[in-house]
């Protein structure tokens, strides 16, 4: 049975990567930092309770990470097929800066924490389950030679490009985006040795219509807003097709290299 574990699963795109995996038929371990009040993941837990495994992480706490790590050891035949860090904030106030004014420590070591550092202490203590993993995260797979190697997708933004920024602002997310690229790029050369591979992407979701991206709405031109339902199924069409040609790459939705 494929395994797969999204981390941010309580809304937005995380929780839709988590319905539709488990419509596949996969077994998803939802991290989420308080299930009490993640109302719709519980709900998909009481549809396919036996796919649905929700455990409670906060992503910016070493030990509640490692616990996480040890449950999926014990409770799912020790590997993981897919992981997918979806957490995200575009600042603790939830607006990115607009100029130097409003930037402060505070604001970019939490929003890098969330970010940045906690995908790549996910990479940490997740690692050795992925390198157990296959890779095989559905039903849709017709070509099952593809997927040699389990798969680390960190959910980055086409604003973490340095070469892309042609605007400015947002500080502390684009600087957080361009750690977690950098994270990304440094983890597929590390799990890209030996014979236990992983493939390690970056991936652009789009702009989706979530609640981070809620206070930008009307600058977002027509038709170019996702569903959170369009967005996944796009990404999971480019997870689909990676091979090991691809670790390290920085990818947007539609399968499309995005310059670092
Ligand atoms: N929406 C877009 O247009 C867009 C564009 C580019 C990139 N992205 C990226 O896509 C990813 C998902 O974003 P989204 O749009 O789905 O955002 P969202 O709807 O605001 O969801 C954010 C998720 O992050 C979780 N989270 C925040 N802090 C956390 C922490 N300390 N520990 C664990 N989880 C935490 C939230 O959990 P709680 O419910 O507990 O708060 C929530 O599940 C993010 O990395 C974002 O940067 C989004």
């Amino acid at each position: 049975m494929p395994v797969a574990l999204i981390q941010g699963a309580s809304r937005g795109i995380g929780l839709q990567f988590s319905r539709t995996l488990v419509n596949r038929g996969t077994t998803v371990v939802a991290c989420c930092r308080s299930p009490g009040s993640a109302t719709s993941l519980q709900e998909l837990k009481e549809q396919h309770p036996s796919l649905v495994d929700i455990v409670q992480l906060d992503v910016t706490s070493d030990a509640a990470i490692q616990q996480a790590a040890k449950h999926v050891h014990s409770s799912h035949s020790g590997k993981l097929d897919l992981l997918i860090n979806c957490s995200g904030i575009l600042s603790p106030t939830g607006r990115g800066e607009t100029s130097l004014k409003e930037v402060s420590f505070k604001a970019l070591e939490q929003t890098f924490a969330v970010n940045a550092f906690g995908a790549l202490v996910m990479a940490r203590h997740f690692s050795k389950l992925l390198q157990a993993g296959e890779g095989q995260v559905g039903q849709q797979h017709t070509d099952t030679k593809k997927h040699h190697s389990a798969i680390l997708v960190n959910m980055s933004a086409r604003v973490g490009s340095i070469t892309d920024n042609g605007l400015g602002g947002w500080y502390s997310y684009r600087m957080s985006k361009t750690a977690l690229n950098m994270a990304t790029k440094n983890l597929s050369i590390e799990l890209g040795r030996g014979r236990k591979k992983v493939v390690c992407v970056a991936l652009h979701p789009g702009t989706v219509d979530t609640d981070l991206s809620r206070p930008y709405h009307k600058n977002v031109p027509k038709g170019k807003l996702f569903s959170e339902e369009q967005s996944v199924s796009y990404l999971l069409s480019v997870i689909d097709n990676l091979s090991f040609t691809d670790t390290g790459k920085y990818l947007a939705f539609d399968g499309k290299e995005i310059p670092f």
